[in-house]
């Protein structure tokens, strides 16, 4: 390390205030005053809040919210705001909606709202015993979980089930309780978390066993969100198209290699729906994939077919793991935007909502893959974006861009010539 590198250890660094904060890391990384204006910027999400949402808050990075549209949800017409940087996403849900409006658009359901929480009981000499005596428990633990959280009680919530694996593992045996909780419009992680934690010593006491992590499952098989839709053969113009379409869905479902850009995909319409109303995108990405590989194999979350008709019936299924209340969905100004324009009640409603979000988002990607490709969609947002490195402004970036697309070399060194020449008159 050269000696004039500075410090990375800097004590009490959480104590200070954020503009002292920014000043540490200007010094640090000799930031303009430029860099530190930028950092003291936190647009619509105010400083104080954003502090006391994470540690060591020293600025907030803004990710672009459009509104797609043409969705209809289960006979209810909806605009889905979604964060992402990325182009084509927005588009490719808002043109997957519009060629199944007519036919009714997507309907929905879910298989609950339970999330599960886990606890390791290693040590145990005679695990199947163990097993049962924990079973055996099952009054005594569906009061000590219930007693953690009685507002979620009254909401009709709480501890539904009890369910106890043995685990063969490389460290021997372990006991692994399931603990089953219905946490209703939360996400559920505080919930399910405290009441593990709650719970753990008793089932050491009970077993003689020693207790070691209590945590959520973020496989959340028991809160699977479903979305189907029909997309008319004539909206999606013709055989061919839509023979390319399920072979594209068959090979992502025997190849994990396809699988895994095929489900991410998906991701790009469910993780803006999770980011733009606060939720925990990782929470629903590592369920998402991990339920993908459910039967010991990575492979597609949806599934399309031919119908009788001729139409093109695609579904999905997937564990959708959001909240309406805690966390940032409750204090974020620009979540509680997103929640008022997509107008539900329920978080079950806004799970079914991602799902078709993320089913429309794989009809786009696989009709455009099956047909002309992704580039030539893409590279018109994509020119913008090089238009706007190039230094072009206002209803510079449109002529920019399209000159850049007309040419078919998306390139930043095409950008600033023709920007120089469309200024140069
Ligand atoms: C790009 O972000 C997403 C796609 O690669 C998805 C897919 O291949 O299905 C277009």
């Amino acid at each position: 390390m050269n000696a004039s590198t500075p410090s990375s250890r800097i004590g009490g660094f959480h104590k200070l205030g954020v503009a002292q904060r920014i000043q540490a890391v200007a010094q640090f990384a000799g930031l303009k005053e430029s860099d530190q204006a930028l950092l003291a910027d936190t647009g619509n999400l105010p400083a104080d809040m954003a502090d006391h949402l994470i540690e060591n808050f020293v600025g907030t990075m803004n990710i672009p919210v459009g509104v797609a549209t043409n969705m209809k949800i289960d006979g209810c017409d909806r605009l889905i705001p979604m964060a992402t940087e990325e182009s084509s996403v927005v588009a490719a849900v808002c043109n997957a909606a519009r060629q199944s409006y007519e036919a009714g658009g997507f309907v929905t359901s879910m298989s609950g709202t339970l999330m599960i929480a886990q606890i390791q009981l290693t040590e145990v000499r005679d695990p199947q015993h163990a097993r049962l005596c924990i079973l055996e428990r099952k009054a005594d633990v569906q009061a000590i979980c219930d007693a953690c959280d009685p507002v979620l009680l009254k909401l009709g919530g709480g501890f539904r089930e009890l369910e106890v694996r043995v685990l063969d593992t490389r460290g021997g045996p372990m006991v692994i309780t399931h603990i089953v909780v219905d946490t209703r419009d939360a996400m559920g992680a505080n919930a399910v978390n405290t009441m593990a934690e709650k719970l753990a010593p008793q089932i050491a006491a009970w077993t003689g066993g020693r207790t070691n992590l209590r945590i959520l499952s973020n496989l959340a098989d028991r809160r699977l969100a479903r979305a189907r839709c029909t997309w008319p053969l004539a909206a999606i113009g013709g055989e061919a198209v839509r023979d390319g379409m399920v072979s594209a869905y068959h090979f992502a479902d025997a190849d994990p290699y396809r699988a895994a850009t095929h489900n991410k995909g998906i991701m790009n319409g469910v993780s803006a729906v999770v980011l733009a109303t606060g939720n925990d995108t990782r929470a629903v990405e590592a369920g998402a994939h991990a339920y993908a590989a459910r039967n010991g194999r990575y492979a597609s979350l949806t599934t399309w077919e031919v119908m009788a008709s001729g139409d093109l019936a695609g579904s999905i299924e997937l564990p959708m793991a959001v909240g309406l209340v805690g966390g940032a969905t409750k204090l974020h100004p620009m979540a509680k935007v997103a929640l008022k324009v997509l107008g539900v009640a329920s978080a079950e409603e806004l799970a079914r909502i991602i799902a078709a979000v993320g089913l429309a988002q794989n009809f786009s990607a696989m009709k455009a893959l099956a047909t002309t490709g992704i580039q030539k969609g893409h590279m018109a947002l994509h020119a913008q974006n090089v238009a706007l490195m190039a230094g072009a402004l206002g209803d510079e970036v449109d002529r920019v861009a399209q000159a850049l697309v007309a040419s078919g070399t998306v390139r930043i060194d095409v950008a600033e010539a023709e920007l120089a020449r469309l200024r140069a008159g």
